[in-house]
């Protein structure tokens, strides 16, 4: 590998140390302000919400440089690829689409392909890419968003292909363009990184560090975005409960939703939120402001005690199911939803069962269920595990018609009721029919005329489904 690579390595990406972040604020370069003029990008995002607002960020780059963005591939100048991580199936999808990527390439040599996201912070995808797919002209790390511009130009004036993969902690970073995709519902973050080391994740790795944002920025961005004309923000952080501790200030996650209900934006969501730390100030702040939506995910992964332990979870099934209980109690009406692993290395069929017994006694509204993939770097993928894929996948099945009963179940609860609905868009299969979200985050598709993207509206349930609801418009509030 050439020396003026920037090469990412897990070794130094699992470093950690008390040093309270740099903020540092974003200037661009006269120099590459007319780097876009005439041309065209296209952005394809894989993976979680940090992902879809870092590719906002790319845009708001991107933009700022002068160029504009378009809606196929085939047009585009630049195409930037924001990728995911945390599965083995979510890297192989994008290996085949940088594949298919390469027609493009040899029809437009002048085309620029940039990798970007968490698959750049590993070592093992960069030598890949390197080696094996030569269309790719850029690789840049989740903490080098920032770098676009100077990576674009040098490829531009050198034709030459560009490394850049920092695998330190990073700063934070202020004053970065952004080009919302969506004007009714936004990201904000609050926090990046994650310092728990769950022994299955890659995240803690590709992101670095937990650094805080200063809250004075998150209720600034929020205040603005209100004024904007926006609806609904969602708080980001991987753990967001741990919000300012790395400040080492005496203000944590909970004062922070006191502070931020008070711009009075219609809703605020937040994701995703730790069992460990999930205190009481946090959810005496969820119950009291009415803006705070009724809807909490809150990851479980197993429901046995020991796996948990493998896992690094900090909790114990009884800790989980006690915290839960007392959410469930404090916050009624409110809707739950979880992340489950199924056949973590050498998960026994008690184990398992374990877990098909926590979601009996939680009954979530929804479940995001996964089979473990094991993540070359974390300590999990060191574990011996003799279970065949067989077994993993019977039991994800047998969990998931089990989530899908609870989800049908709580959903009854609609029937007939009448909703708040935030109008997401009009269906792409029927120009009578619109989508949004409740308050309990549950879709609902409704019949209506006259309706736009971004207002609220009152829908009676007319059906219930699993994992959606029907209905019909009866009122719009504003
Ligand atoms: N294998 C399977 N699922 C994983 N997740 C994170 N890492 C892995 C992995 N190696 C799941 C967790 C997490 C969600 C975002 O993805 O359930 O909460
Ligand atoms: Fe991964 Fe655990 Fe951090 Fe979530 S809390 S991002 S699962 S290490």
């Amino acid at each position: 590998m050439k020396k003026d690579y920037i090469m990412p390595s897990l070794n130094d990406a699992r470093k950690r140390n008390k040093e309270v972040s740099q903020k540092l604020l974003f200037s661009l370069d006269e120099k590459y302000k007319q780097l876009g003029e005439g041309k065209r990008y296209f952005i394809i995002t894989h993976g979680c919400q940090a992902n879809q607002r870092d590719s906002e960020t790319m845009a708001g780059i991107l933009d700022s440089l002068g160029y504009t963005s378009c809606n196929d591939e085939k047009d585009a100048d630049v195409i930037i690829i924001n990728t995911c991580a945390v599965r083995q199936g979510a890297e192989e999808k994008v290996l085949g689409e940088i594949g298919a990527l390469k027609r493009l390439k040899m029809k437009n040599p002048e085309l620029v392909i940039a990798l970007g996201g968490c698959m750049a912070q590993e070592e093992k995808t960069v030598e890949t890419i390197m080696e094996k797919y030569r269309q790719v002209d850029i690789i840049f790390g989740t903490h080098n968003i920032t770098s676009l511009p100077k990576l674009l130009y040098d490829v531009y004036t050198s034709r030459k292909r560009k490394v850049e993969v920092f695998s330190k902690m990073g700063e934070i970073i202020e004053n970065v363009p952004v080009t919302r995709f969506m004007s009714h519902k936004a990201w904000v973050n609050i926090m990046y990184g994650c310092d728990k080391f769950c022994t299955y994740c890659i995240v803690p790795y590709t992101r670095g560090k937990e650094r805080s944002r200063d809250k004075n920025d998150i209720i600034a961005e929020v205040e603005q975005l209100k004024l904007q004309g926006y609806k609904e923000i969602c708080l980001l952080g991987q753990n967001v409960n741990a919000y300012g501790k790395d400040l080492g200030i005496d203000y944590t996650f909970g004062d922070l939703l006191n502070d931020v209900a008070k711009t009075g934006i219609a809703r605020i969501r937040f994701m995703t939120s730790h069992p460990w730390d999930f205190d009481d100030t946090m959810i005496e702040a969820i119950r009291n402001n009415a803006n705070i939506m009724p809807y909490i995910h809150l990851p479980l992964q197993s429901g046995n005690s020991e796996i948990l332990r493998k896992m690094n979870r900090r909790y114990t099934r009884e800790e989980y199911l006690a915290l839960f209980d007392k959410l469930k109690q404090q916050l009624p009406g409110f809707a739950f939803t979880t992340d489950i692993i199924v056949g973590f290395p050498n998960e026994s069929d008690e184990a398992f069962e374990d877990t098909l017994s926590a979601v009996d006694h939680c009954q979530y509204d929804n479940a995001f269920t996964f089979i473990y993939s094991k993540r070359e770097g974390t300590p999990a993928a060191m574990m011996e595990d003799y279970i065949e894929r067989s077994v993993k996948e019977e039991r994800l099945q047998r969990l998931n018609e089990k989530v899908a009963y609870y989800a049908n179940k709580n959903n009854q609860r609609f029937k007939d009721q009448i909703v708040e609905v935030l109008v997401d868009g009009i269906s792409k299969r029927n120009s009578n029919i619109y989508s949004g979200y409740t308050p309990e985050n549950k879709l609902v598709n409704f019949s209506a005329s006259d309706v736009k993207t971004g207002d609220l509206v009152k829908v009676k349930i007319t059906e219930v489904m699993s994992f959606s609801l029907n209905g019909v418009m009866i009122d719009k509030d504003h």
